[in-house]
């Protein structure tokens, strides 16, 4: 049995190693931005292995790669259930981050075949696109369940101000066919999404399956710092507006405050700080920086959220300046489905899986999917609790462990019209 399992996976690790070929980065690491050369090459390669696998393959007018397993028995239109993540990745990313829930569930496809197993509905496998938000966050998964209004998308830009619609045409895309890539909400029975922890929880307990039950929230904001460009040497202190000294004074208070007020469950960042002019010897006129807080509590986020805007009033006031604080983006926690939850809990059960039930601080393709569908998420653990790096990493046991569940779970969906007829009505 063992052994057989092996030989099963071989073929998973497999095509992890030749989609992580595609945007390799020469000192290690991994780069396959939403509309690259490298993203686009690698969801056609994606689309052939779906083919081969026997699926329908389609990628949609947003790039998002769909392969459909039919049902084996015909029960009228049954909705789908959907397995799905991600294949772009950060720039220098690791091999794993959503790579590993696409592959999976092509290989939970070849198994079902394999095994011959019973589907009264149809199984979808989804690799979306710019989930590592390019574009914005989630930008295939929105456009797909209609969150994404045509009429903002001639404004959408990535950090160089590339335009969606320049980026779509580069790889022979149309912004003018985007939106088609919405998709029938009610003809999705469920989405299940296997994914890397990404943070150290499962391997310090020794687990090798976590359920998600949560989805942090976010928000995103950007805070321009404007004050005065000055001769570097002949400025007093006292008579400066220096726009970096009020930034970084900002930035430490905010962290200070997620860290009091977060009580372990909030995380703040600062990815993005660009000071101007950039000279050696002038006062900085302009910071900017990118930030991001996340939390499971949608009520302490809020709170967070206008501390931010406090906090960046204050220190612009401290060194006589101006501040402009824009939000971004703003996103609620999701819970995942209780019934979906509830059906991993018992095929883990089933298999004999240890497993933690725990929120997912970073964001995922089902927190979109979840607004709108049923939806749940595995996780594996992340060795060292690394990811977004190219040392991102995971035991194959433990991968094992996930992608059986995910078949465990997968067959039962499948084949239970009972169950999945609760879940469809208890969202
Ligand atoms: C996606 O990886 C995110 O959590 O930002
Ligand atoms: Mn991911
Ligand atoms: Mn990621």
């Amino acid at each position: 049995m063992a052994r057989n399992r092996i030989m099963k996976y071989a073929r998973l690790r497999a095509d992890l190693e030749t989609l992580a070929q595609f945007g390799r980065d020469p000192g290690g690491g991994h780069t396959r931005q939403a509309y690259t050369i490298a993203d686009i090459e690698a969801r056609r390669w994606l689309a052939q292995q779906m083919v081969n696998a026997g699926l329908e393959v389609q990628l949609d007018p947003a790039a998002n790669v769909i392969g459909r397993l039919p049902a084996t028995v015909e029960k009228g239109e049954a909705a789908a259930l959907l397995i799905g993540s991600h294949i772009d990745t950060v720039p220098n990313g690791g091999a794993l981050d959503g790579a590993l829930g696409v592959l999976a569930g092509l290989e939970v496809v070849r198994r079902l075949q394999d095994e011959s197993a019973i589907r009264i509905r149809p199984l979808d496998i989804i690799a979306f696109e710019d989930e590592e938000g390019r574009f914005g966050a989630f930008t295939g998964s929105r456009v797909m369940m209609g969150e994404l209004d045509p009429s903002q998308l001639a404004q959408m830009r990535d950090a160089g101000g590339v335009a969606l619609g320049a980026a779509l045409e580069s790889v022979g895309l149309s912004i003018d066919e985007f939106p088609k890539a919405l998709r029938s909400i009610e003809r999705i029975a469920g989405y299940l999404e296997l994914h890397i922890e990404q943070g150290p929880i499962l391997e310090r307990k020794g687990l090798g399956v976590g359920i998600v039950n949560a989805i942090a929230g976010q928000v995103r904001f950007s805070v321009r710092f404007d004050g005065r460009p000055d001769h570097a040497g002949s400025t007093p202190m006292s008579d400066r507006k220096d726009a970096f000294a009020a930034a970084a004074l900002f930035a430490t208070k905010l962290r200070q405050t997620v860290i009091d007020q977060g009580r372990d469950g909030a995380v703040m960042t600062i990815g993005i700080v660009k000071v101007e002019p950039g000279v050696g010897n002038i006062v900085p006129s302009h910071a900017r920086l990118g930030l991001e807080i996340r939390d499971t509590d949608k009520a302490r986020l809020g709170t967070l959220a206008a501390a931010t805007e406090q906090e960046a009033e204050t220190a612009a006031k401290a060194h006589n300046l101006i501040v402009r604080c824009r939000k971004l983006y703003q996103v609620d926690p999701v819970q995942m489905h209780p019934r979906l939850c509830e059906e991993l809990k018992r095929s883990a059960q089933m298999l004999g899986l240890n497993f933690l039930v725990m929120p997912s601080p970073a964001g995922h393709d089902a927190q979109v999917v979840g607004r709108h569908a049923p939806s749940a998420m595995i996780f594996v653990p992340s060795k060292g609790g690394r990811s977004h790096c190219p040392e991102e990493a995971t035991e194959w046991s433990d991968i094992e462990q996930g992608v059986d569940l995910l078949y465990e779970a997968t067959v039962r969906l499948l084949r239970d019209s009972q169950s999945l007829a609760t879940t469809e009505s208890g969202n």
